[in-house]
């Protein structure tokens, strides 16, 4: 592999290609107590469009974010549009029947036209267009697999067909194909949205952290600034729900990390995106760049979050993978992304819980949140306008889950139990040697503690508690970050949150 690709890679800054080539938003901070009809918690996808939405009919509506919106998980993504969820519809329709496996699929469907629809109605300039999307496998072993897929997909109605032949420099056994999918920009989209939105009479607060919501009469939910918004609903599109309201979220979904590159490549691809079947996982589509050049965007390299995972190992096995199969010549940008995955793999969306009728959550998307997300809008707006979804019951949060679907989530709750546990009785490091851009577990007062060091010589040191539930956060040289091996909240190296569950910065030891 080429050191100089390597090299290039990394003297970049860790930042994605959606980020870098759309403007930082300045939203104001919420500076005093307010009221609204709705409140959306998260300006991610989810909550843009469910604002959008809303907007629509007729409601009052505010979204507050932590950070600055359209920037987390909904701006480190691949961006690709579809109902094609890697192999889902033979499981689906084993789980739910063939009418419930439809309902997922037809209104992931609604959700690509719909966003099809706004763009449309709005002018949106966000590089959409539509594509057939595929699964491939390149091994004979899993032949019956992707048909078997394919089977289960085109009985339920969806778009499915069997290929072989792609425009891939690469061979494959066959490939579950969707037709008329689609992929866009998802800043460039948001970005417009929110603007839409604002000039309709919407509120948008950044740097606005929620902490904590009261259910009275009405919704009373507190800032870590000091105000409170009341509302009549609240929408929690946190990602990780920062409020949990007894529906044990935490116990119901477990974090994934995920890598992508930008790269420049002399291979074509003319059309489609793409995914692997087989691990490691293979993500592929194109983008044209701002240059006018076909850049492709190439993903995979998923882990659980935190953990002993060396990030840096990721990103080059990814690079490894741009230049073999597609000879690439640079690598413009990359970054990673963060994603939840629900018990039995179907998001939840809906009321929190069963008690909760005016607090509402969209969570655990696996990675298929550029869709998921208007499912999540339209599911929400139909029960709050009008009192129900036909899609409700599929989503559920608080659906009754079979115990062969809760196999994997006993496994994944006892590796956060391992963290937990195992974290705490690991011994300190012995002693405290650091260099400039280093970050590690050092020992310090005679107790473990987290160290980074910048290159102006400043170190930063903080006790390596989670502020979630307690597990040992893990240091993650790649980005730079302190990860939770347990929930998947994620610090910067000086301790303030990045992504929750944890809503509470690390404390800085002095
Ligand atoms: Fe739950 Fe850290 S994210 S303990």
């Amino acid at each position: 592999m080429s050191q100089n690709l390597i090299e290039k890679a990394f003297s970049r800054p860790v930042e994605s290609y959606w980020i870098g080539t759309t403007p930082q938003t300045t939203y104001p901070e919420l500076n005093e107590n307010i009221k609204t009809d709705i409140l959306i918690v998260g300006g991610g996808i989810t909550g843009i469009a469910a604002a959008y939405l809303l907007q629509k009919e007729g409601l009052d509506v505010v979204i507050i974010d932590a950070g600055r919106i359209a920037h987390s998980t909904s701006g480190h993504t691949t961006a690709k549009i579809t109902s094609l969820h890697s192999v889902k519809y033979a499981k689906l329709i084993k789980q739910l029947g063939e009418e419930g496996a439809g309902k997922y699929g037809e209104i992931n469907e609604k959700a690509i036209s719909m966003i099809e629809d706004i763009i449309k109605e709005n002018n949106i300039q966000c590089d959409f267009s539509r594509q057939p999307n595929f699964v491939y496998t390149k091994e004979e072993q899993y032949i019956n697999i992707i048909e078997e897929e394919v089977n289960a997909a085109k009985s339920i109605g969806l778009p499915a067909r069997f290929e072989t032949s792609l425009p891939l420099p690469f061979s494959v056994q066959g490939a579950i194909c969707f037709d008329n999918q689609a992929q866009f920009h998802p800043r460039k989209y948001l970005l417009s949205l929110a603007d839409i939105f604002i000039k309709n009479g919407g509120h948008i607060f950044e740097n606005t952290a929620a902490i904590d919501i009261h259910e009275d009469r009405e919704c009373t939910t507190s800032t870590r600034n000091g105000f409170s918004i009341k509302s009549d609903k609240v929408i929690v599109a946190s990602h990780f729900p920062f409020y949990d309201g007894w529906g044990f979220y935490s116990a119901r979904m477990f974090g994934e990390r995920s890598y992508a590159l930008a790269v420049k490549s002399p291979v074509n691809v003319p059309y489609g995106m793409y995914i692997s079947y087989e691990q490691p996982t293979r993500s592929i589509r194109t983008q044209l760049g701002e240059d006018g050049n076909q850049l492709l965007i190439l993903g995979g390299e998923h882990h659980k979050t935190g953990g002993n995972i060396n990030e840096k190992e990721k990103y080059t096995k990814l690079i490894n993978f741009a230049e073999t199969d597609f000879h690439a010549t640079d690598v413009l940008y990359r970054w990673s992304a963060q994603d939840y995955t629900a018990m039995n793999e179907i998001p939840y969306i809906g009321h929190i819980t069963g008690k909760k009728m005016n607090i509402f959550v969209a969570t655990g998307f696996q990675k298929w949140g550029m869709t998921t997300s208007h499912v999540s809008a339209m599911i929400i707006r139909d029960i709050i306008a009008n009192g129900k979804s036909e899609a409700e019951n599929i989503f559920k949060p608080s659906r009754f889950t079979p115990v062969s679907s809760a196999k994997n989530f006993i496994k994944e709750n006892a590796d956060v139990v391992n963290n937990l546990v195992s974290g705490k009785l690991e011994s300190p490091p012995e002693e405290f040697k650091i260099l400039p851009g280093e970050g590690k577990a050092v020992k310090y007062k005679g107790k473990k503690a987290g160290a980074y060091m910048d290159n102006d010589g400043n170190v930063f040191i903080i006790d390596t508690t989670c502020k979630h539930l307690g597990c040992e956060v893990n240091w993650n040289s790649a980005e730079k970050t302190w990860d939770c091996p347990c929930h998947a909240s994620r610090y910067n190296y000086d301790g303030t949150v990045i992504e929750g569950p944890a809503i509470i910065p690390l404390d800085r030891l002095k």
